[in-house]
């Protein structure tokens, strides 16, 4: 068991492989956060905690008559309330039916249970019951009656922990929940940066390292889903914390609509840390005996660096998030119209795009945007999912049997949640448009948005959906969402109920992805939101991969790529080969660049494959063989970034088998000069005794450097050369130079008897 509870003492802990965290009801019965980090024993820790009389931080009544040494407004909490004496950022916010805003939590009882907690209608991480435990902390506002039941999910051996909260209205009277977090962290002591990942459409998840200084700082989203400009997911850790090595931990929010993550150093130079539903749009009614549940957060510890957060991730979401047929299976090279054709196709040409695409060894057709309704660009259709005959030249499912027919399997876009005004659904349903009566809604990519809040709704898309998922064979979808939601309005809830609205509406659609992935579990469902809008681990839970980006060059997902692995695996991020001059950013990379970058996610292409010239076909070839090849270690494998987009010349990852007998190295130029400095890089995760070779794959060279390049790769080693684990990790694998501009090169090493 990896809890241990002390009741006599109120002592709780949590240990995994790594990592230990303790909590400890005091005399008064508050919850105190005790320690989180490296692994250590049962022991009381609470010493830590020092109590000194500071002014202007008051003192709960029942102690305040005989100390003043004894303040919530300085005390490590784990659930901490706003209006009774804390001052900081609070976890939760009460307003109750006398208008008062205030909550105090006094510990009840508490439950330790086998296996790990679900939550109900939400992402949860999963675990078989002999793998997992759960420890529930209840806590109780005497004056109200209101119950906070803090879990607590142990997931040893993967050295995470969850959080969740359910808040249950004992009283009599209606409150209504004005923030109500999944986490509160306090961290007793330290100095600590937080990493954060920020950024736009087409160019999403950069990083960004800040000193956890006094004050607030926060990232979030109000934009009705985890947005481009934030991603939920931060790391916080001590300075001069790299890769490798110092303490630092993670946090990835289970949550695909609006959320914040904030932090605070307090007075006496502690920290905070709050992450749950974003408050701004949140209000929540509880009537008496009803129960309210937050998403959950994960988090994990690392006392080797931020590598290691990363890796122990990107294992949870692997096994323990991503769920259904496509968790383990080995999901097809896909080929998708959209960048090829946009909206102007008819279905002779996609047969034909397919017919070639099956001949180079791609395995699944994805038709986008533009087969249903009245489509042919971004102003209507949307909502009409009925195809647009007359445009493919025959029926949806005759298309999809001439694709099949070639060997490949079909795969549809959608975009369930968006309804356009020029569309017969919005005609027939307007009062299924999230708008304001009275108000003329901002309009994003002329479309609106579905109420999925509403029952009605979510009935209606997944009876819709079925029935084309039933009437053809597909085997793939793409779930899209391409604009933020303001206007928040829902004309099935009433005036005092509006504040449920956004959340209402992620558990919408986290219905509908429950009902249509449970009822066609042989369909592998992408998400998309103008590529990473919406990219989480709630979304994880339903879909197991995610497109990236709307940006394909191959240079800027570099940075894209980098700042996504920090949370997310390999196997959760859609990339693809796509054609040059890119169409974001105009840049010419070679073709191997582009297949290497790719390949750091779940491999594809997007670009018009009756275009290209017999050498290129061919080379497509070898880049899905190649794929294929290193699929388990790529997919699977141990991540490590051995050289970040910021360095000057080159970014290299890798990506190791868990058992250290192979590792595929990347690399790739995105800056070339004269005369440069060798890279070098120290490869990680072999066996530090095993001997290993190296293989280059060559691709793309210009004629010139031709074979007589491999005879002498530059500083030392030669094909076929061995060289011991310890060697390459200490000593380091030297990246040949860049031939041309945005050279790749893609390593490969394997154990030798
Ligand atoms: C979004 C997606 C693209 C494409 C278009 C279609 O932008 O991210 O990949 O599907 O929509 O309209």
């Amino acid at each position: 068991m990896s809890i241990v509870a002390d009741a006599k003492n109120g002592l709780f802990t949590l240990h995994t492989k790594n990592t230990t965290y303790q909590m400890k009801a005091d005399s008064l019965g508050t919850l105190l956060h005790v320690y989180y980090g490296e692994r250590t024993d049962d022991s009381d820790k609470s010493y830590v905690i020092c109590m000194k009389d500071r002014g202007f931080s008051g003192n709960p009544y029942e102690v305040g008559k005989k100390s003043k040494e004894y303040s919530l407004d300085t005390l490590p909490q784990e659930y901490s309330c706003y209006g009774t004496g804390d001052y900081r950022i609070s976890a939760l916010k009460v307003q109750n039916m006398d208008g008062s805003l205030a909550a105090a939590l006094r510990f009840k009882e508490y439950q330790v249970i086998r296996g790990k907690y679900t939550i109900q209608g939400l992402p949860a991480v999963y675990s078989e019951k002999e793998k997992a435990d759960t420890l529930e902390v209840i806590l109780e506002d005497p004056a109200s009656k209101v119950e906070v039941h803090l879990l607590y999910g142990v997931l040893e051996e993967n050295d995470i922990i969850t959080r969740a909260v359910k808040i249950v209205n004992r009283g009599s009277d209606r409150i209504v929940l004005q923030k109500a977090a999944s986490l509160n962290l306090d961290f007793i002591n330290g100095e600590y940066e937080w990493i954060t990942f920020y950024g736009r459409h087409v160019m999403e998840r950069n990083l960004q390292r800040e000193e956890l200084g006094h004050g607030i700082h926060a990232i979030g989203s109000v934009r009705g889903t985890s947005s481009h400009q934030y991603n939920p997911f931060a790391i916080v850790c001590e300075k001069n914390t790299d890769e490798e090595k110092g303490k630092c931990y993670g946090f990835s929010f289970l949550y695909s609509g609006e959320f914040q993550m904030e932090a605070e150093k307090d007075q006496i130079d502690q920290t905070r840390l709050i992450c749950g539903i974003h408050p701004d749009n949140f209000a929540w009614n509880l009537q008496p005996g009803e129960a309210f549940d937050t998403p959950e957060v994960m988090m994990t510890y690392s006392g080797a660096g931020i590598g290691m957060i990363s890796r122990n991730l990107h294992r949870t979401i692997r096994k323990h998030i991503c769920r259904g047929e496509w968790r383990d299976k080995r999901r097809p090279v896909l080929i998708n119209n959209w960048e090829a054709t946009y909206f102007d196709f008819s279905g002779e040409q996609l047969a034909k795009m397919a017919k070639k695409a099956a001949g180079l060894g791609l395995e699944l057709f994805v038709l986008d945007d533009g087969w249903f309704g009245k489509r042919d660009d971004d102003n209507s259709g949307l909502g009409d999912w009925f195809p647009n005959e007359k445009k493919l030249g025959c029926t949806l499912k005759e298309l999809a049997d001439q694709i099949t027919e070639c060997g490949m399997q079909f795969g549809l876009w959608f975009e369930p949640e968006a309804v356009s005004e020029d569309s017969d659904l919005y005609r027939t349903h307007p009062e299924w448009a999230v708008v304001i009566p009275g108000r003329r809604p901002d309009l994003s990519r002329n479309q609106l948005i579905l109420d999925f809040s509403r029952a009605d709704v979510q009935d209606y898309m997944i009876e819709r959906m079925s029935a084309i998922f039933e009437e053809t064979p597909i085997t793939y979808v793409k779930w899209d969402f391409n604009r933020s939601i303001c206007d928040k309005y829902s004309m099935a809830l009433d005036a005092q109920s509006q504040g449920e609205f956004s959340h209402r509406y992620v558990l919408g659609l986290y219905r509908v992805l429950e009902s249509l992935t449970a009822k066609f579990p042989h369909i592998l469902f992408e998400g998309c939101s103008g590529g990473g809008g919406r990219f989480d681990a709630g979304m994880l839970y339903y879909t197991p991969q995610i497109w990236c980006s709307d940006n394909s060059d191959a240079i800027a997902r570099l940075s894209i790529q980098y700042g996504t692995s920090f949370g997310y695996p390999v196997s959760a991020m859609g990339a693809h080969v796509s054609a040059v001059p890119n169409h974001q950013t105009g840049r010419t990379t070679p073709f191997a660049t582009r297949s290497c970058v790719a390949m750091a996610g779940t491999f594809g292409y997007e670009l018009d494959i009756t275009k290209l010239s017999e050498e290129e076909g061919e080379k497509i070839r070898q880049q899905i063989s190649r794929f294929k090849k290193h699929y388990d270690l790529i997919q699977y494998g141990e991540y490590y970034r051995l050289q970040a987009p910021s360095d000057r010349q080159c970014t290299v990852w890798e990506m190791a088998d868990p058992e250290g007998k192979e590792a595929l190295v990347s690399a790739v130029f995105h800056h070339v000069e004269g005369n440069t400095a060798p890279v070098i890089v120290r490869v990680q995760g072999l066996r530090e005794k095993a001997c290993y070779q190296m293989h280059l794959y060559m691709e793309d060279l210009p004629e010139e450097a031709g074979k007589s390049f491999l005879t002498h790769l530059p500083y030392g080693y030669k094909e076929g050369e061995r060289i011991t684990g310890a060697a390459l990790r200490q000593c380091g694998l030297v990246i040949p130079g860049a031939m041309q501009e945005f050279q790749a090169w893609q390593i490969h090493i394997a154990e030798v008897e």
